[in-house]
Formats: structure tokens, C-alpha cells, sequence
């Protein structure tokens, strides 16, 4: 993958995208939609996966048949929206491993600070994809590299449902290495740090918090 951005802009992705902003959509809408959008991106960020062959015999004769090359993948959930699209991407690849990095922000310093990080073995020989399905200021997505980086990962996605300017910029800036996923690249962040025109908290509007 070399391209640091790309908007996956296929009919189906960008219909779901819409009824899961359309703040009338319900919480069991919305986890359902994110469920369907997420094997749709897993999709294209897996498009480029080393191959192999492996012999194998069809009930008709043998032959040589593409299959994934190297370890098992790591895919690594930045709680707690990341979940959400966790589920859908864990799908498509259920043999990936699973990590979960936890960040808050410290409301003095505005940094984020890791209450939880639990992290497959071997990051260092394993395609690494972090999930967060909101890209907005970057801080947490920054942050969650460098640990992942520093626990040996050295090729790392980030996959996300929606990305604002600043989060791709602050990301490219920190991690040029780390090609980005997502379903629309937004217009900008408000004074709350919340993307627009968005779809508002993300982990409030699958879980039903407020
Ligand atoms: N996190 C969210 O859940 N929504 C935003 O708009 C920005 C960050």
C-alpha cells in the first residue's frame, strides 16, 4: 500500500456512511451498519496482502492455489469506539490476533496517557492494522503508533470510518510510514474537537451513551 490516504469510494461504502451519520439512525442501526461498512473497508485495506501458493488437490486434479504468505495478522483495537469496527474486520480475517491500546486524555496537560495496552507477540514480523473509526485531532491514533511501534510493529495500517484534515496531517506528520483507510475524509474539526459534518461520538452512538 503505498498511497498515505485513500477514501474508499464504492456505492455501498458511502450509502451505509450516509444513514450512519443521519442522526435519527438508532443505536442497533448504527452498530449494524458498522458491522456491514467494516467488512467493506477491511476489504480494501487488506487488498494487497502477500501471497503464496500452496498444493493442494480439487476433487478434479491438483494445483497450486493463492493463499496468505507470512504470520497470522494483528489487528488492534483503540478502545473503546474501536471496537465497533473490530467486530466487522475480525469477520473478515478470524484468524487475526487482537490487541486493545486504552488512552485518556489528561484533562490538565490535554496529552493522552495509556491506562491499558495488551498486544499479540511477534508485532515484529506481523502486518499490523489499528482500529479507531474516528480520525479527528490524531493525538490518540499518534500515540497508539508510537506504543505499537515501541512494542516491535513495523508495518502498520490504520483503518478508520471517517478522517478530518488535521488528524491525516498531525498522522502523516508523526507516522508518514502508516497508510491511512477510510470512508470519507471530512471537512475539519469544530472547537470540541468533533468532525464535520461528522456523525458525532462515535463509541456514544453504537454503545447508547450520552
Ligand atoms: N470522536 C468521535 O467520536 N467523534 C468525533 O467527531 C471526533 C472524535
Amino acid at each position: 500500500m503505498t498511497d498515505h490516504l485513500t477514501v474508499v469510494n464504492h456505492p455501498l461504502v458511502q450509502h451505509k456512511l450516509t444513514l450512519m451519520r443521519d442522526k435519527k439512525t438508532s443505536t442497533n442501526s448504527f452498530r449494524q451498519l458498522l458491522r456491514e461498512i467494516s467488512l467493506l473497508l477491511a476489504y480494501e485495506i487488506t487488498r494487497e496482502l502477500e501471497m503464496t501458493t500452496r498444493t493442494i488437490q480439487t476433487p478434479l486434479c491438483e494445483m497450486e492455489a493463492p493463499i496468505l504468505e507470512g504470520k497470522k495478522l494483528a489487528l488492534v483495537s483503540i478502545l473503546r469506539a474501536g471496537n465497533g469496527l473490530l467486530d466487522g474486520v475480525l469477520e473478515l480475517i478470524p484468524a487475526a490476533r487482537v490487541g486493545f491500546v486504552g488512552l485518556y486524555r489528561d484533562p490538565e496537560t490535554l496529552q493522552p496517557v495509556e491506562y491499558y495496552c495488551k498486544l499479540p507477540a511477534n508485532l515484529d514480523e506481523r502486518l499490523t492494522i489499528v482500529v479507531d473509526p474516528m480520525l479527528a485531532t490524531g493525538n490518540s491514533s499518534v500515540a497508539a503508533i508510537d506504543l505499537i511501534k515501541a512494542k516491535g510493529a513495523k508495518n502498520i495500517r490504520f483503518l478508520c470510518l471517517l478522517a478530518a484534515p488535521e488528524g491525516v496531517a498531525r498522522m502523516r506528520e508523526a507516522h508518514p510510514d502508516v497508510p491511512i483507510v477510510t470512508a470519507s475524509l471530512d471537512e475539519k474539526l469544530d472547537d470540541h474537537a468533533y468532525i464535520v459534518p461528522g456523525l458525532g461520538d462515535a463509541g456514544d452512538r453504537m454503545f447508547g451513551t450520552k
